[in-house]
């Protein structure tokens, strides 16, 4: 584990490290509670910033760079790419090639459609570690103790607000993640 958190003080500042930390640390804790795997689930918590600085360097650069795909969102916004770059360099430079943690690490800027249970966790545990502030907060961490699915719904549903209200365009990965999720929780309450 000193390997990457050496990576993370060389690539990351202070603050970044910090909520790296607090992701790894809350995803193993939802981890132990929904009966994932802890240490996949610390170590994607630990990583899945690691590009965050990088995508300042601009798309074309990064895509070139990197030899990876940008599309037309993540043109238009690229702090979109951290994800899909963040498993690229953990890949490569890391050596990590754990399927289960490389996409933990690509999704959790947008989500997708049918997420793992890692994936889940990581997308909550980064919005929900204990220096993150936003209205609602304790909602999605009192719902992510009882139903990942649940919490999934509604800190998407907080995230694409947040990104209209700003005026920036939704990735459709996120919009797909919701109406996956939405499906999933009517399909649910259909069987009950
Ligand atoms: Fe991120
Ligand atoms: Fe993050």
């Amino acid at each position: 584990m000193d390997k990457y958190i050496d990576y993370l003080t060389e690539n990351l500042d202070g603050r970044r490290v910090k909520h790296s930390i607090g992701t790894a640390e809350q995803a193993q804790e939802l981890a132990r509670i929904h009966g994932g795997n802890e240490q996949k689930a610390y170590i994607a918590g630990l990583l899945h910033d690691v590009a965050k600085g990088k995508c300042e360097c601009g798309p074309e650069k990064l895509a070139k760079e990197y030899d990876i795909v940008i599309d037309e969102v993540e043109q238009s916004n690229p702090e979109l790419i951290h994800g899909k770059l963040g498993a690229k360099i953990v890949s490569e430079q890391l050596g990590i090639e754990d399927e289960d943690i490389l996409n933990a690490i690509c999704w959790h800027t947008t989500g997708r459609a049918d997420m793992s249970l890692l994936e889940k966790i990581v997308y909550i545990a980064d919005l929900t570690e204990p220096s993150r502030q936003f209205e609602n907060i304790d909602v999605v961490r009192e719902l992510a103790k009882k139903d990942i699915d649940a919490a999934m719904i509604y800190a998407l549903n907080c995230v694409i607000e947040f990104v209209q209200c700003k005026g920036y365009t939704l990735h459709p990965n996120s919009t797909k993640a919701q109406e996956y999720f939405l499906k999933e929780e009517k399909n649910k309450f259909e069987l009950q």
